[in-house]
């Protein structure tokens, strides 16, 4: 039995079975269809199932038929750097944020962090909080329409709201979602409440009504499973949901990528330069191959375990193109390492853009800031 919630996702990851004890819904041909009536196209990870479930989609994309335009909400805590298994989600929230023309609130939890890693400074959360805002602004954000929240800075207009979330909210419910005991410190207990308040912040600040729509990794839904209702009790609508799927971790397997279990040091970082990035793949991503190179002929080998065919869903977007190469590698015409190397052009010429681009986002803080109107 494998466990995911916020605070720990361990074992292999059994996505039906998420569907089933989270009570998502997963997304139907329906659902994609109408999509991309509106988009003009899918997502890549749309059309592979990498978005694979929700709560509520067909309400927000209703609303925005009808002209009520849905406001994005996502967030990252900032504890370590940015590896490349955070990017996928956030490429596809630009992606949102450009086919639908919507804004962007993006929360920096520094409480949470601070709160839970036991090892980290107050200090060394606010450096980690820049260094990650620096890799969000990289990923092309459009300054006009996306806001940065960090829980510590905008503590003034967040916390009114968070005690109204938090008065309706028990600690029994809480232990229950996340796996808390009693030895927990009582920040944590309080926590969730912080990262409610987004889903509707915008709509106290603006005045207005519209739909909010979270798209997260799916350990992130228990929060959102306890505080929809909250939501909805203080007079505000429930905010939809897009889940994600983990990406397949460096060393494989059906987990979550994570700088702080093991993966310290396999991780393709943001910062990584091009010479890093081939030595970790070809060291230590996972072969879905055969030892040798001429079992790997007479056997092929298996593209769905194999890491690199894996990532290179995040970064091969025809899918013709893709087809071919799993075939291929199927069918043993195709080397473990040979798919290595692609993989490795595809992020390397990622980095670099991105890296060029972290470099100017220096000086775009203060625009992506949350300033009240
Ligand atoms: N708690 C998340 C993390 O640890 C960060 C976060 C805050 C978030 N608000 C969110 C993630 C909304 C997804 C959606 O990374």
């Amino acid at each position: 039995m494998s466990t995911v919630n916020p605070y720990e996702v361990e074992g292999a990851v059994d996505y039906e079975r998420l569907v089933l004890e989270f009570g998502i819904k997963k997304l139907t041909e329906e659902d994609l269809k109408q999509i991309k009536e509106l988009a003009g196209e899918l997502h890549p990870q749309l059309r592979r199932g990498i978005f694979f479930a929700h709560r509520d989609l067909k309400w927000c994309l209703d609303e925005y038929k009808k002209g009520n335009k849905f406001f994005l909400y996502t967030g990252r805590g900032p504890s370590g750097p940015i590896h490349l298994g955070h990017v996928g989600t956030w490429r596809f929230v630009k992606w949102l944020q450009d086919v639908f023309d919507v804004d962007l609130w993006f929360q920096f939890t520094d409480d949470e962090k601070f709160l839970f890693k036991q090892d980290k400074s107050y200090e060394e959360i606010q450096d980690w909080t820049y260094e990650n805002m620096l890799d969000v602004i990289a990923l092309g954000f459009d300054p006009k329409k996306t806001h940065f929240l960090i829980d510590t800075k905008h503590a003034g207009i967040m916390y009114p709201e968070a005690i109204k979330v938090a008065k309706k909210i028990t600690t029994s419910q809480v232990k229950g979602a996340f796996g808390f005991t009693d030895s927990n410190n009582i920040g944590s207990i309080f926590y969730t409440a912080m990262q409610t308040v987004p889903a509707f912040l915008p709509n106290v600040l603006r005045n207005e009504n519209r739909p909010c729509l979270i798209p997260l990794g799916v350990d992130q839904d228990p929060h959102f499973r306890i505080s929809r209702d909250v939501i909805e009790k203080l007079g505000h609508k429930k905010p939809a949901i897009l889940h994600a799927k983990f990406m397949t971790p460096m060393t494989g397997g059906e987990g979550k990528q994570s700088t702080d279990k093991g993966g310290e040091g396999k991780d393709i970082l943001l910062t990584d330069d091009p010479k890093t990035v081939k030595k970790k793949i070809n060291k230590y991503a996972f072969s879905g191959g055969q030892d040798t190179v001429e079992e790997h002929r007479k056997l092929g080998g298996n593209p769905d375990i194999d890491v690199a065919c894996q990532w290179m869903q995040y970064f091969e977007d025809d899918d013709e193109k893709l087809q071919e190469m799993y075939d291929k590698y199927r069918k043993g015409e195709l080397l473990s390492g040979e798919v290595k190397a692609m993989l490795i052009d595809k992020i390397n010429e990622f980095l670099a853009e991105h890296q060029k681009r972290r470099k100017e986002a220096e000086n775009q803080i203060e625009d992506f800031l949350y300033k009240p109107e």
